[in-house]
């Protein structure tokens, strides 16, 4: 049996997700190459796309790429002049993604960077590189203390940031877990708990990908 919340996955991309040829080209195309099935589902890609749109974001990091179907989702919320910058460690992903990224007409648009994203995160920062509007972090979660600090460094008063993966089918609440993923999280939770510049918040999330949750914070000072 299909589960509900599949079902309930079904039923919101059914009604409320428009059918869309490049993007089932994008997750075709990242099957083929042996990418893994670890991208938002087309709910969320909508989800960030629309809270782009309504930050009226035009400068966008994110950190972790992997095919660049969450990319594609947000770049489309961009303005005619909006620009989107993505990071990503595996030179195969990156490839792939900027295949895919030029077949939804956005190489103009986003730039791929391959690499450890602390290392492209440092260069953007030494080179003084103008903040960011939206940020979304989506990358190996025991990194995401560091990605969280970088991206406060990349911002400016207003800029969202959000990261994905955040309740990890309820491990988050494990002080005692030696997963060292949700140990990042955890500290992901700490330093947005710690640092008066962020307003933050965690929403939990089911459906086809499962138990987990997206934080989301604004850079208020
Ligand atoms: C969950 S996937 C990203 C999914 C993508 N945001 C989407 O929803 O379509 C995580 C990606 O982060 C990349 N990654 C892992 N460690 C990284 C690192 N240190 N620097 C940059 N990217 C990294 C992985 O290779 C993988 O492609």
């Amino acid at each position: 049996m299909i589960p509900i919340w599949t079902q309930v996955d079904d039923y919101i991309e059914d009604r409320l997700i428009e059918a869309d040829g490049v993007l089932s080209e994008v997750l075709a195309a990242n099957r083929r190459e042996g990418l893994p099935e670890i991208d938002v589902t087309a709910a969320q890609g909508k989800l960030l796309q629309l809270l782009v749109r309504m930050k009226g974001a035009k400068r966008i990091l994110e950190i972790g790429t992997l095919g660049a179907y969450s990319t594609i989702w947000m770049a489309r919320g961009l303005p005619q002049d909006g620009t989107a910058v993505s990071l990503e460690l595996d030179p195969r992903h990156a490839d792939v993604a900027r295949r895919n990224i030029a077949l939804a007409g956005l190489e103009a648009k986003v730039e791929v960077r391959t690499g450890d994203a602390r290392a492209s995160l440092e260069e953007m920062e030494k080179a003084g590189i103008e903040p960011f509007d939206f940020i979304f972090i989506d990358a190996d979660k025991p990194n995401n203390p560091d990605y969280l600090k970088s991206a406060l460094r990349l911002s400016r008063r207003g800029t969202v940031i959000i990261g994905d993966n955040v309740v990890r089918s309820g491990d988050v609440v494990n002080r005692h877990s030696t997963d060292p993923r949700v140990h990042g999280v955890r500290t992901f939770f700490d330093l947005m708990a710690g640092d008066a510049r962020l307003s933050a918040t965690a929403i939990q999330t089911v459906g086809r990908k499962g138990y987990d949750g997206f934080a989301m914070a604004i850079v208020q000072g």
